[in-house]
């Protein structure tokens, strides 16, 4: 009988393998990571089957117990069979942004990469709760859902956990006052119309806008829905320490049932779809993860201010959404 929950993180570049890295610190699941192969001169080399090792004797080296293995897969989708009794996916594998990209210029090239791996999720982890992390990811979570069929519960973008701990880092240090004390939300597409809600946000229960002046609150918001794009200029790739952080606290809310609130991209549709104004999209609203996934979308207050910059995120995700149906239809994914 499997007595641990199994995550398998397909994608092991910097995002994934730094995710795979912190879950077995964690030590609450095993772990399966899965890549292609390379070329090193004249010798093809599995990295991902060595990064797994080594995780796995960095585990021995901490006393921690846990399984971790690699898997080398194929770009048409051989060898995905290990993803056989995944309790949930995360899906890093695709291109990230280089200096000068924004993560729409991504989509062509991730949306073929995420389609062969949808389907092999499908055949080989159908019961699988899936945390899309790939850019564009509000774009690739609604592909993803759409190829998976899964109910929407079960399917999930990670960016809002990472774009409110960056805006919490922010007032943090502006204030001087631990993150631990910072509550902040930011919701919306993973783009640089998110949405930091500042009528919520609060430090220590007392507001952000009693604690902070109103031109300050706007560089710090600025400075949040810029805050990839900032790393990716220092560092010539995009961000991957609290990209892999966002989605292990996501993953440890589902696999302990703790019904967290965390800003997820989840397809909306019904009364939420209505009361977000985004019906047929996926888009990062705050929900309640527990061990189903997704299991409640939470609605949010936002005064008016907020609501135009929700519609203007909302209406950034959707003006694609029918060029990822357009590229869906033609790969036949559907
Ligand atoms: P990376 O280039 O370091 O890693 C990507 C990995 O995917 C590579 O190891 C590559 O071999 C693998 N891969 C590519 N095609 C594959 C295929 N067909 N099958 C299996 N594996 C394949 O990139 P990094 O930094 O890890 O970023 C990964 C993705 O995550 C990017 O799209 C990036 O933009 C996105 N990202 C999203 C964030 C978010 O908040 N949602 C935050 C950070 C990154
Ligand atoms: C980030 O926000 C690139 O989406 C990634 O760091």
């Amino acid at each position: 009988m499997k007595m641990r929950k199994v995550v398998s993180v397909v994608g092991a570049g910097n995002v994934g393998e730094h995710t795979a890295s912190l879950l077995a610190l964690r030590g609450l699941v095993d772990v399966r990571m899965f890549d292609l192969p390379r070329k090193d001169g004249e010798r093809t080399i599995e990295p991902v089957k060595g990064k797994a090792l080594d995780i796995q004797q960095m585990l021995s080296a901490l006393d921690i117990d846990g399984k971790v293995e690699g898997y080398t897969v194929g770009l048409e989708g051989e060898g995905y069979e290990a993803l056989d009794g995944s309790d949930i996916v995360v899906i890093t594998a695709g291109f990230p942004r280089k200096p000068g990209m924004s993560r729409e210029d991504l989509l062509d090239r991730n949306i073929s990469i995420l389609s062969t791996i949808s389907k092999k999720i499908k055949e080989y982890a159908p019961e699988a709760i899936v945390v899309v992390v790939t850019n564009p990811v509000d774009l690739m979570t609604y592909a993803v859902y759409r190829i998976l069929g899964f109910d929407k519960s079960k399917v999930m973008g990670m960016a809002g956990v990472l774009d409110s701990a960056r805006f919490k880092t922010f007032i943090s240090k502006e204030i001087g006052i631990s993150p631990k004390d910072v509550h902040a939300y930011v919701i919306g597409g993973h783009g640089d119309e998110m949405v930091p809600l500042i009528s919520i946000s609060n430090v220590g229960g007392i507001p952000l806008k009693d604690m902070l002046p109103k031109e300050k609150i706007q560089e710090l918001i600025k400075r949040t829905q810029f805050g990839g794009g900032e790393i990716v200029d220092l560092m010539g790739t995009s961000a991957y320490h609290a990209p892999a952080a966002s989605i292990v606290e996501m993953i440890e809310a589902i696999v302990t049932d703790n019904k967290r609130i965390m800003p997820c991209s989840v397809y909306l549709e019904g009364d939420v779809g209505e009361y977000y104004e985004a019906p047929g999209l996926c888009v990062g609203v705050p929900v309640k993860l527990g061990n189903c996934g997704m299991e409640e979308v939470i609605k949010i207050p936002m005064i008016e201010e907020e609501r135009d910059m929700w519609r203007r995120s909302v209406n950034s995700v959707r003006k694609n959404i029918a060029l990822v149906e357009e590229m869906l239809n033609a790969r036949s994914t559907l």
